[in-house]
């Protein structure tokens, strides 16, 4: 059931000179999801800045009604009923801002909303280095934080200074690099909390050097990784000390399918839309995937995707 399910009920809860921003009414989650999987949200609100955030999550929480945000939506499975209360974006906050400018390091300001490959690309322009590996990442640069993400050995905990978060009830704080506790695709941001901004370090190295690097890496990810196909990545988190895309492969699940939800035949962990994949699909094929892994490894791969909404 939708709780919020048009413009004139939206306007109850928030007056209109309160929030600036871009709001639609039971927008299919599949277009803002990489999987292009996702049911409709009740109302999904791009803020075009923070008082406008501050203000709706405020009105929201005094309703009781439930609010979610979402970075670019690439670590993401929308399951087919879409979601209740109210999905944030922070799309429209994007400012990248050199703060600091020492001999060898540099400090940058990034807003959430700033797409990962922007970051990477400035940085490659600018000759700052730490930010190499995360090449061909999609999504944002706020949920490349929350979720820590990373590759070749570079990782957002590598470069994060301090990051803003608005706490659940619109309250602002600054937590320091180790109170956001970046672990491998983790991070200790509350549950409700939104991440704004954050300030990361990098280090001055040759533009060119940054480059080739950077143009490696993305020569090897073309290689081993289904780039053209609809996915969220990788599904599952490695176990420790092993690979599980090795483990889904070597169990012979590549090219399992449920109905347009197959196991790329490129690379296990990477489950794929093949056109029409519903959420249902998905979550059967996950499930298949890691009762075979678990027969014939005795292994429980713990899920990376975060899985959200109603059934
Ligand atoms: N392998 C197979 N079959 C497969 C896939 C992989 O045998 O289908 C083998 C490879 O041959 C290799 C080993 O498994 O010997 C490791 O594979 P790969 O180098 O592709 O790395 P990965 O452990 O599968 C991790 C990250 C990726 C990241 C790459 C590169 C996780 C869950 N995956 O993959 O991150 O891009 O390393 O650093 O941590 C993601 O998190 O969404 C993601 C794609």
């Amino acid at each position: 059931m939708s709780i919020i399910a048009d413009e004139h009920l939206w306007q109850e809860i928030i007056s209109p000179d309160s929030f600036s921003g871009e709001v639609m009414f039971g927008e299919m989650m599949k277009r803002h999801t990489s999987l292009k999987i996702g049911g409709p949200a009740d109302v999904f609100v791009f803020p075009q800045e923070v008082i406008s955030l501050k203000n709706s999550i405020v009105a929201l929480k005094k309703k009781n009604i439930p609010f979610m945000p979402v970075g670019g939506g690439t670590n993401l499975l929308v399951r087919d009923g879409g979601i209740e209360g109210v999905v944030v974006s922070l799309r429209d906050c994007r400012r990248i801002e050199i703060v600091d400018d020492a001999k060898d390091l540099v400090s940058l300001f990034v807003e959430s909303g700033v797409p990962l490959q922007k970051l990477v690309s400035f940085a490659r322009e600018n000759g700052f280095s730490g930010l190499e590996g995360l090449v061909g990442i999609p999504g944002s640069a706020g949920g490349a934080i929350a979720g820590n993400a990373g590759a070749y050995g570079y990782s957002m905990k590598n470069v994060i200074v301090s990051a803003t978060v608005m706490h659940a009830d619109g309250r602002l704080a600054k937590l320091g690099a180790e109170e956001l506790g970046l672990e491998y695709r983790k991070s200790n941001i509350p549950a409700g909390s939104i991440m704004l901004s954050a300030n990361i370090r990098l280090r001055k190295d040759i533009k060119e050097d940054i480059a080739k690097r950077g143009e490696g890496f993305l020569k090897e990810k073309r290689e081993r990784q289904p780039l053209s196909e609809l996915s969220a990545g990788c599904v599952f988190k490695n176990p420790e000390g092993t690979s599980a895309g090795k483990l889904i492969d070597e169990a012979g699940c590549k090219g399992m399918r449920i109905g347009d939800a197959e196991v790329s035949a490129v690379h296990a962990n990477f489950l794929i839309n093949k056109g029409n994949a519903s959420a249902a699909d998905f979550i059967k094929l996950m499930d298949a995937v890691r009762a075979k892994v678990l027969a014939t490894f005795g292994v429980e791969l713990e899920t990376e995707i975060k899985i959200v909404g109603r059934e």
